[in-house]
């Protein structure tokens, strides 16, 4: 049986301030599993403990408490860190040198013989799209080109578990798309990918499992169609009405009304008995022009969960 690509168990980090003297409660207690061969998309707001989340796993920080482990390393561990591809949230690179030469390095890092890392170098640089950019210097990329080349760097051992802090960020809408595609064939290739986002049509598209975390715990976890189905706020009627009707009867209980000339639009909430209220519709001279269940977005979603959570952030000095 194989070990889960990343374990997350009752993870708290608390950072302290020297100069402030104070506390910050970054995670208080984060537990979740990725399976192997899941996309796995880590939502929350800003300072919600994302980085933090992921400087642990990568052992750039250690733990307060808890404990994690991946592939069924704890961490830190280098045998697990050979097996992981990382982007950073904020990569730093050598302003000097291309592309090519910051794969290179990775390379070498990893202990790749010289014609491995050529050959992989040029398959990546390919595929994040930086062909015509082989020549310039870092220093000339944009945000979203450094984000190209961070993600070939990730991929340059050929890892089987990615980690990516936000790796969407300062990508315009084809960029996203590219990355949500390579997401998607690493996946078809049988790789873990692990990444964090702020935007949840993100994860919405590609992801197996999603986690929104904020305020340093998680606030809900499942796959994006159980957060859907959580989300099923009401059932929306459309019916075009004979001129003239009274529609009082019809508005009662509903949660919102719009009525646009002969066509009135009316959410019912998701228990009411909509086969009743179609009844009650026909006698009245109304035509049925279409039924719908609504959804509150994902987007919704957060707000709410973000606004249930509880406020206290910083631990007492
Ligand atoms: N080195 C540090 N020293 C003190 N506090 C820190 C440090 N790093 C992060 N924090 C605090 O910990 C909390 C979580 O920060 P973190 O960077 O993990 O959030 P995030 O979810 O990655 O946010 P973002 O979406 O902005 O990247 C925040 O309150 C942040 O201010
Ligand atoms: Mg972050």
């Amino acid at each position: 049986m194989s070990e889960p690509a990343i374990v997350v168990r009752d993870l708290r980090k608390t950072y302290r301030t020297p100069f402030r003297r104070k506390k910050v409660e970054a995670l208080s207690g984060v537990t979740f599993t990725v399976e192997r061969g899941q996309i796995f998309g880590f939502v929350g707001p800003n300072g919600a403990g994302k980085t933090t989340t992921i400087r642990t796993l990568m052992g750039l920080i250690r733990p307060t408490a808890g404990s994690a482990a991946i592939l069924g390393h704890a961490i830190p561990s280098r045998d697990a860190r050979r097996r992981v591809g990382f982007l950073p949230e904020a990569p730093y690179f050598y302003d000097y040198l291309t592309v090519g030469e910051l794969l290179d390095l990775a390379g070498r890092l990893f202990g790749m013989s010289a014609a491995a890392r050529t050959k992989r170098a040029n398959e990546l640089i390919e595929k994040v799209g930086l062909d015509r950019a082989r020549s310039q210097s870092l220093k000339k990329f944009s945000k979203g080109m450094l984000q190209r080349a961070g993600l070939a760097q990730a991929l340059m051992n050929d890892p089987e578990v990615v980690v990516l802090d936000e790796p969407m960020s300062g990508l315009d809408p084809i960029g996203r798309k590219e990355v949500r595609d390579l997401i998607l064939e690493l996946r078809d290739q049988g790789k873990t990918v692990f990444f964090s986002t702020h935007i949840l049509s993100d994860v919405e598209a590609i992801t197996d499992e999603v986690a929104i975390i904020a305020r340093g715990q998680l606030q809900a976890q499942g796959s994006p169609a159980e957060l859907v189905q959580k989300t099923l706020r009401g059932v929306e009627v459309t019916v075009r009405l004979a001129a003239d009707v009274a529609t009082a009867e019809l508005e009662t209980g509903a949660e919102r009304v719009r009525r646009v000339g002969t066509e009135l639009a009316v959410v019912l909430p998701a228990d009411t008995d909509v086969d009743a209220w179609i009844a009650r519709a026909h006698t009245a001279g109304a035509k049925i022009i279409s039924v719908s269940p609504r959804h509150e977005t994902l987007e919704d979603l957060f707000l709410r969960e973000v606004a249930n959570a509880d406020t206290t952030v910083e631990a007492r000095p």
